[in-house]
């Protein structure tokens, strides 16, 4: 198997030929971007062969310029019979992300989770029963004893106890006379018991709200016997790398391995927010018996590791709307592994289950007669119009205006990019700022903006856009942070 070396890290891997460059990358755990989902429009998996030969599929986006110099786009190069050395220009995403809204709010801000319409209803909640001692003479076991005193309490429903639990029992039941919590579940016609602990421990009892975005993921973690958060977690959804936008993961899921990828990067993305906020509030994760999960339908797909491609054909068709409950255990989310799992039911292939769950958060649905809007701008953008008596939804690609998408340029708001840019009217002269103030690597959607906006307040572009070209240059360029025009 050919050598396959990147450079500037010098990290080398041995795959097969015929090995597509990018997969090669990946295996060698170099990050190389891929906005597109390796469709071959975005050029931003844009690397240079130094040595040995490739078989690329030519693009018509490369200038006559980069491929005389050997760059190739990894998404459409192939591995030959022998060695290369592929040097990766600086594109490094800075990983920590810009995000300021991490927050513990557990005795500073209490805040309110749910509208006054709604019910705090978790699927899970934990029970403190007193068990009495064994009797010889009722021959009743352990498990009986607790049933009974359960079927006391919630009524002579079945208490269904699986059996890595019942392992635990006998024990459980000693190291306190007796008395024990049980995390249930409460079925349509039985109860599920997911834990058992000695003691009292209700007043550890916490869930985590989970909301995964195209672009951003998002955890709330939850204190349940005051129905309040107490830490929030954000951070950039791990799939970014696989592509921007929604139809990129889709066409990046189109290989199972790929869609396996997908999966196992938001999955890592929601345990490593998890984990942090677990850490703010010292509590362990297995005493998170409760997860809410939104996404758009998409990003539900790639979760439960669902072929999403048919969402993106006529006549865009999902898998699941409305997800069934599953297990923690099931899905990959790392806390109680016998927790389950509820996922907002989506309405269509663009209209998931974070607007039904963003709507459910207003009073929209429910309180009025006005007609109001609901606007939710992510990478995908969603309206919805309505009232108490009707809704009607729908959705667009929202986020790459606002990053850049389409721009050869064109990047996140995230380290490096220009975000503001301002042109003196008496002397065309621009000037620029960039996230973090280093050296630019590309300009976001509010620096596209910004630029705009300067460009028609000066007179240089008209209200339709196009040049003024009757205007002329007084000024050039003076200094690394501004421009002449
Ligand atoms: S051109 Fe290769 S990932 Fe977009």
């Amino acid at each position: 198997m050919p050598k396959i070396t990147f450079l500037p890290l010098r990290k080398t891997v041995n795959v097969k030929p015929g090995t597509e460059l990018l997969e090669a990358a990946s295996k060698a755990d170099v990050e190389i971007p891929i906005s597109c989902g390796g469709n071959g429009t975005c050029g931003k998996c844009l690397v240079r062969i130094d040595s040995g030969e490739v078989d690329f599929t030519s693009s018509g986006i490369l200038s006559r310029t980069e491929k005389s110099e050997g760059y190739v786009l990894a998404c459409k190069t192939r591995v030959l019979d022998k060695p290369i050395k592929v040097f990766v220009p600086e594109q490094i995403e800075d990983k920590e992300g810009k995000f300021t809204d991490t927050y513990d709010d557990i005795g500073l801000v209490r805040q309110e989770l749910f509208p006054k319409n709604c019910q705090f209803d978790p699927l899970a909640v934990k029970w403190v029963v007193d068990v009495p001692p064994p009797k010889p003479e009722d021959g009743l076991s352990d498990l009986d004893r607790l049933t009974r005193r359960l079927q006391l309490e919630w009524g002579k429903k079945e208490f269904v106890f699986p059996l890595d639990i019942i392992r635990q029992v006998a024990d459980t039941l000693r190291i306190q006379d007796g008395k024990v919590t049980v995390t249930l579940v409460r079925g349509s016609d039985r109860y599920y018991v997911v834990g058992i602990e000695p003691g009292d421990s209700t007043f550890r009892q916490y869930g985590v709200a989970v909301d995964i975005g195209t672009t951003t993921v998002a955890v709330q973690l939850v204190f349940q016997p005051l129905a309040k958060s107490i830490a929030t977690r954000t951070d950039y959804n791990d799939q970014i790398k696989c592509g921007l936008d929604i139809i990129s993961r889709i066409n990046y899921a189109k290989r199972p391995e790929r869609l396996a990828e997908l999966r196992l990067l938001v999955l890592k993305t929601i345990n490593r927010l998890i984990k942090k906020a677990c850490a703010s509030q010292k509590i362990k994760k297995e005493e998170i018996c409760n997860a809410v999960i939104s996404g758009n339908t998409t990003m539900i797909h790639l979760l439960l590791g669902l072929n999403p491609d048919y969402i993106r054909l006529d006549p865009y068709t999902p898998t699941i709307l409305n997800t069934p409950n599953l297990s923690a255990v099931d899905i990959g989310i790392d806390i109680n592994p016998k927790s389950w799992i509820y996922i907002s039911p989506g309405v269509g292939s663009y209209v998931g289950g974070d607007i039904t769950a963003g709507l459910l958060c207003t009073d929209l649905a429910s309180d009025t007669e006005d007609i109001n809007l609901f606007i939710d701008i992510g990478t995908n953008g969603e309206i919805v119009v309505g009232n108490s008596g009707f809704l009607m939804g729908c959705a667009c690609s929202a986020g790459p205006a606002f990053e850049g998408g389409g721009i050869r340029d064109g990047m996140r708001a995230s380290l490096g990019a220009i975000e503001r840019v301002e042109i003196d009217p008496e002397t065309g002269m621009a000037s620029y700022s960039t996230i973090g103030n280093v050296k630019p690597r590309g300009i976001c959607g509010t620096g596209m903006i910004s630029l705009l906006a300067n460009l028609l307040l000066t007179g240089w572009i008209d209200s339709a856009g196009k040049l003024n070209r009757t205007r002329t240059c007084r000024a050039i360029l003076n200094d690394e942070s501004s421009l002449g025009f």
